[in-house]
């Protein structure tokens, strides 16, 4: 289904990551990986190491990559038990500048995924700081979280929230290319930094999943992501795919009492 289109995944070397990288490849695309940490697993056809919160290293990382990508799954993300300004540098604001940078080295009619969360689906509620978030770059993060109060576990939470928005903004971005945006929210999913988000987030996590039957494993949310590079998604532009085996639905419908 995806035979001679190269498709670039970050985030490679773990997780969903990894998982997405097996998937493709499976399906016939030519995987471009990239991380910070070089992979185990033989899934890429090449790989880029590559630190995304770094502006420069993604610089040189855009001028590596070669033309005529076919799509961008971007899926690198630190745990909210990361420094906030980190978690907005790797969540964020690499991905964003990435993103924005390989525009011009994209195919037309390109997918690119976005990695986002349920912990992104109050978005709506975070209007002011996303609108603020346009205009900050990677000397500005400090300032922004000392502004905003982004501290802790608000950081993921927050990066996410810009995530879904960023990828509803970008809906039509670039239509006259046919190059659609969309993300991927996942819930709860066994990986290394499950850990993490119960670690910092506790009881919330724990109360959430104790309603689903399990947690979700990689191989849950790798075919979602790779559904989405394939030309029969063509029609999602700027959508928000929630694949949590039912988690966001019982809390909407929690929240209004039914
Ligand atoms: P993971 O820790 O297994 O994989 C994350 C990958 O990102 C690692 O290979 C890591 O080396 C890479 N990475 C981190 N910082 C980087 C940097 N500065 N530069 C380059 N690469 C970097 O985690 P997982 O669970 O596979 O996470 C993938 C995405 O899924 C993340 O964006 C995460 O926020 C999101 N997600 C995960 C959930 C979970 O429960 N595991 C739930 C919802 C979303």
């Amino acid at each position: 289904m995806l035979e001679g289109k190269t498709i670039v995944v970050t985030g490679v070397a773990s997780g969903i990551g990894a998982e997405t990288a097996r998937t493709l490849r499976t399906m016939g695309a030519s995987v471009v990986g990239v991380d910070r940490v070089t992979p185990t697993h033989g899934d890429c056809h090449t790989f880029h190491e590559a630190d995304l919160s770094d502006p420069r290293a993604i610089d040189r990382l855009v001028d590596a990559l070669p033309s005529g990508l076919n799509g961008l799954c971007n899926i690198a993300g630190l745990p909210p038990t990361a420094p906030p300004a980190f978690v907005l540098k790797v969540n964020a604001l690499g991905l964003r500048q990435l993103t924005l940078s390989l525009i011009h080295k994209f195919a037309n009619g390109a997918s690119i995924v976005n990695l986002a969360s349920l912990a992104g689906l109050d978005w709506a509620k975070s209007l002011t700081e996303i609108e603020a978030f346009h205009d900050v770059g990677f000397d500005d993060v400090d300032a922004f979280c000392e502004r905003f109060d982004i501290h802790g576990a608000r950081s993921y939470f927050f990066s996410k929230e810009y995530l879904i928005a960023w990828t509803y903004a970008n809906r039509w971005t670039w239509r006259a290319r046919n190059i659609r945006m969309n993300c991927v929210s996942p819930g709860p999913v066994e990986t290394p930094i499950l850990k993490d988000f119960i670690a910092t987030l506790g009881a919330r996590v724990e109360e959430d999943m104790k309603i689903m039957d399990r947690s979700a494993t990689p191989a849950d949310i790798a075919p979602v992501v790779a559904f989405l590079q394939t030309d029969g998604a063509r029609w999602f532009r700027g959508a928000n795919l929630t694949a949590d085996g039912g988690m966001s639905s019982h809390i909407a419908l929690a929240r209004l009492g039914l």
